[in-house]
């Protein structure tokens, strides 16, 4: 009789942000809505409205990024399997599960059995993309981690194969500006052991027509997506936003190589937070910035990792060089952690 593995025995959670229930406070909306210019921290795009439309975006025919790094990760998962090794996946940000699949089924046929770490601060996606993932590869061991990437890089749980790969896909790194990128490729670098693996996807520099396009569709998915983020507070923090008084702004700012997302002010308004005892006030034409989305070069950011210790060993792209997805090592640092 042949015995079969329960999906639930395959599957372990760590919860880190149970012992921290302040770490959502509102005190950075307090903040970035008080400073001038007024800004937003991009995490609250998404709740659950805002990953439904943000999933939306991956499909318009403008938002070339997401189909882009499908079709590089499809075309090459066999050379990054060749170049790793078998190794435990730890990805940050499990997203969409289609580049999930692409690796996890190219893995599998490597070595039995497979573990594979999802991290995300929603618990919501970290346990519906387990239980599909695990229904599909009965050989997977899934061990979700649900808290902030600077969390879980902190305290990963113990390996069990002696090598891994941190995977940061879809271009997520290009929501950092450029000390954010600074302190998360440290923590990247002291996560891994020397000689293992970092797989990062990026958006690459391009005519600034179809940067723009991508941000700007003409179904005005992107500015729904733009726009949630008021909506957003407004549920969380007791808020009068009225999404009707601001309009969608994103545009490309070439001296910082950037997409820009705003949200305009179409009057002198009011607008009140209770929960967070915030009143704030916008003259007409004002501005609040949602996110910075960098477009990266790709000399200048091999040079950036290989300072961070973490050396390009090969680097893909689409034909056109829209997409790059680099396979990084973690080097020995001089001082202390080689034998
Ligand atoms: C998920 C951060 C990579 O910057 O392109 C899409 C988010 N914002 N459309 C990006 C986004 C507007 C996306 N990232």
């Amino acid at each position: 009789m042949k015995t079969q593995t329960l999906a639930q025995d395959r599957l372990r959670w760590i919860n880190l942000d149970l012992d921290l229930p302040k770490i959502d406070d509102g005190s950075d909306v307090i903040q970035g809505l008080t400073q001038t210019p007024k800004t937003l921290p991009c995490k609250y795009f998404y709740d659950d409205r805002g990953s439904e439309l943000f999933e939306q975006i991956t499909d318009l025919p403008e938002y070339y990024p997401t189909r882009t790094e499908q079709s590089i990760l499809e075309t090459y998962v066999s050379e990054i399997i060749a170049l790793t090794g078998a190794c435990e996946l730890i990805e940050l940000g499990s997203g969409s599960s289609r580049k999930t699949h692409t690796l996890l089924t190219a893995y599998s046929q490597l070595e039995d059995p497979l573990h594979y770490y999802p991290i995300d601060v929603s618990a919501g996606i970290l346990r519906s993309t387990a239980l599909d993932l695990l229904a599909t590869y009965p050989q997977l061991n899934v061990c979700g981690v649900a808290g902030t990437y600077e969390r879980a890089l902190a305290q990963l749980p113990p390996r069990i194969i002696e090598n891994r790969m941190l995977m940061f896909l879809g271009s997520t790194m290009g929501n950092l500006d450029d000390r954010s990128r600074d302190i998360f490729l440290n923590q990247v670098q002291q996560a891994l052991q020397p000689g293992e693996f970092f797989l990062l996807g990026v958006d690459l520099q391009k005519p600034i027509d179809i940067l723009e396009a991508a941000y700007n569709d003409v179904q005005g998915v992107t500015a729904a997506f733009n726009l949630n983020v008021l909506h957003h507070l407004n549920d969380r923090f007791d808020g009068n936003f009225n999404l009707d008084n601001f309009a969608h702004l994103a545009f490309f700012n070439p001296t910082a190589s950037q997409i820009e997302m705003h949200l305009k002010s179409s009057i002198d308004q009011t607008v009140k937070l209770k929960a967070l005892d915030l009143e704030i006030s916008l003259k007409f034409g004002e501005t609040i910035h949602t996110e910075i989305s960098r477009k990266f070069n790709l000399p200048t950011l091999t040079d950036t990792l290989t300072a961070h210790a973490l050396q390009p060993l090969k680097i893909w792209t689409d034909p056109q060089s829209w997409f790059g997805l680099i396979l990084c090592q973690r080097q020995c640092l001089l001082s202390n952690d080689c034998p």
